[in-house]
């Protein structure tokens, strides 16, 4: 009665606080288990950024009502995004489920699980579905927990909560509530024992991490709380590399520039979202941003790092974007040379500004335009891969491939590399050459000081040796 399986729909933060409360739930003697049909609990933490991840995951609930109806004991619940967004309304077209709870709530699921359990062992009616969407003052705080099943090389830290931005399309500052940052100091004793425990790279995560800490923690010696963060962790022994996502090219200062030259960890990777290349657009999106200003931050960037690796997020087919829009869009796409990006179709998410605009995009446009900004992508991406055949990259190796026997780990700039190794150099930094590319992946060799292991290991395996 107590096995647990966790879904996650989504982003990263929600990857987080699902890793969170699976370590919250297994330090109450709940185990957790990575197949549904092992489980005894099925736990969905959902995502409502676009209608399509909700869609998933009413599906989803939809077909596992239906073994709850034949298992009694099977507890099923929704967490997160969706819960809050959609609230108990949701339970007129999900009445099977158990549990429904927001997202200042995850700490709370252990009780929650303890008492539907409880609850089913004494005699009375099946109680009715439990429900926490409220607000909590300090759950930012809660997000804290790691599971440490095997050793995790490259961990995600959550350093706040929520968002204050309002930009018409999005439904965050809904399900997420506003900002909240989590002390310095509370951050960097969760990366301490990250390092402690093997981790070798942290990823910070927050909605818009640069305004980490505005309210709360004062600006020293001309620099934001965020890279005051960042110059913490630089010091921590043990952690070799640093990510954070994603900032906002608002408050994108030089202070935050600057520790790309000074913090020797800090990757030089950034994923900062533009949405669109078009003035007239950002200003309906309620992005206080230009084109000219975004592209001065990624000339100011170029500048500290030159190799610097660039990802976006864009939206094609928000409403009233023109083809002249769209044209503004793939000019900049073309402009920066985005080594990565997220493009998404416009989704109309009800209660937000843009819903009720008019002129909504027709979805075979969107698909059109999508369609072009991604095979764009592909080409940008592989001439930039094509630079890297015959250069010797560091990659940090995080474990065995999905498939075949090669490992996989990723270069300072986010490109994941496959190369034949083994387990000891879990968790290490290796020099790899790369020998071949895709649009997606590299892959090499390990060299050590100008050999080639892979030689090396031919020779060690020949029975002469
Ligand atoms: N439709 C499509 N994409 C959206 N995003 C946020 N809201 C919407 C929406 N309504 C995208 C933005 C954001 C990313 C996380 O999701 O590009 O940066």
């Amino acid at each position: 009665m107590n096995r647990v399986y966790i879904k996650t729909y989504g982003c990263q933060m929600n990857e987080r606080d699902s890793e969170a409360v699976g370590a919250m739930l297994r330090n109450r003697g709940y185990s957790m288990v990575y197949d549904e049909f092992d489980a005894d609990v099925v736990l969905l933490n959902t995502c409502s950024v676009r209608d399509k991840a909700e869609q998933k995951a009413i599906g989803k609930t939809g077909y596992l009502a239906k073994r709850k109806r034949q298992e009694p004991g099977f507890i099923l619940g929704i967490m997160g995004c969706m819960a809050q967004n959609r609230g108990i309304e949701l339970l007129d077209r999900l009445p099977d489920l158990d549990l429904l709870v927001g997202t200042q709530k995850f700490h709370a699921v252990p009780d929650y699980l303890d008492r539907i359990i409880a609850s089913r062992k004494g005699l009375g009616p099946r109680p009715a579905t439990l429900v926490d969407l409220e607000a909590e003052e300090g759950s930012q705080n809660t997000i804290r927990e790691h599971l440490h099943q095997e050793r995790k090389v490259s961990a995600y830290v959550s350093i706040m909560q929520g968002c204050n931005m309002h930009c018409t399309f999005c439904i965050v500052p809904k399900t997420r509530g506003p900002e909240r940052a989590r002390p310095i100091t509370e951050i960097v004793e969760e990366v301490e024992e990250l390092a402690a425990s093997g981790t070798r790279e942290v990823t910070l995560l927050g909605q818009i991490v640069n305004s980490y800490g505005r309210r709360e923690i004062p600006i020293r010696n001309r620099k934001s709380p965020f890279v005051q963060l960042l110059e913490k962790i630089q010091e921590v022994k043990g952690i070799e590399r640093i990510r954070f996502t994603s900032p906002h090219p608002v408050g994108f200062k030089p202070d935050l520039v600057d520790a790309f030259r000074n913090l020797s960890k800090l990757c030089e990777y950034v994923h900062l979202p533009v949405q669109s290349g078009s003035n007239r657009v950002l200003k309906r999106m309620n992005r206080p941003y230009s084109v000219e200003r975004y592209l001065k931050i990624v000339e100011a960037l170029r500048d500290a790092a030159p190799g610097m690796y660039f990802s976006t997020d864009i939206i094609v087919g928000f409403p009233g974007e023109t083809e002249a829009d769209f044209r503004a869009t793939c000019r900049l796409f073309d402009e920066v040379a985005f080594d990565m990006a997220y493009i998404f179709k416009y989704s109309t998410r009800s209660g937000t500004p843009a819903a009720t605009m008019p002129d909504q995009i027709p979805r075979e446009v969107k698909e059109r335009r999508n369609q072009h900004l991604l095979r764009k992508l592909e080409g940008i991406s592989l001439a930039r891969n094509k630079t890297l055949e015959g250069t010797i990259e560091e990659v940090l190796v995080e474990g065995k491939a999905r498939h075949g026997d090669l490992y996989r780990g990723r270069t300072r700039g986010y490109r994941s590399c496959l190369f034949p190794a083994h387990d000891r150099l879990v968790g290490q930094l290796v020099k790899v050459k790369i020998s071949r590319v895709t649009p997606s992946t590299l892959y090499g060799q390990m060299v050590l000081k100008g050999v080639d292991t892979e030689a090396v290991e031919r020779m060690r395996l020949q029975p002469s040796f």
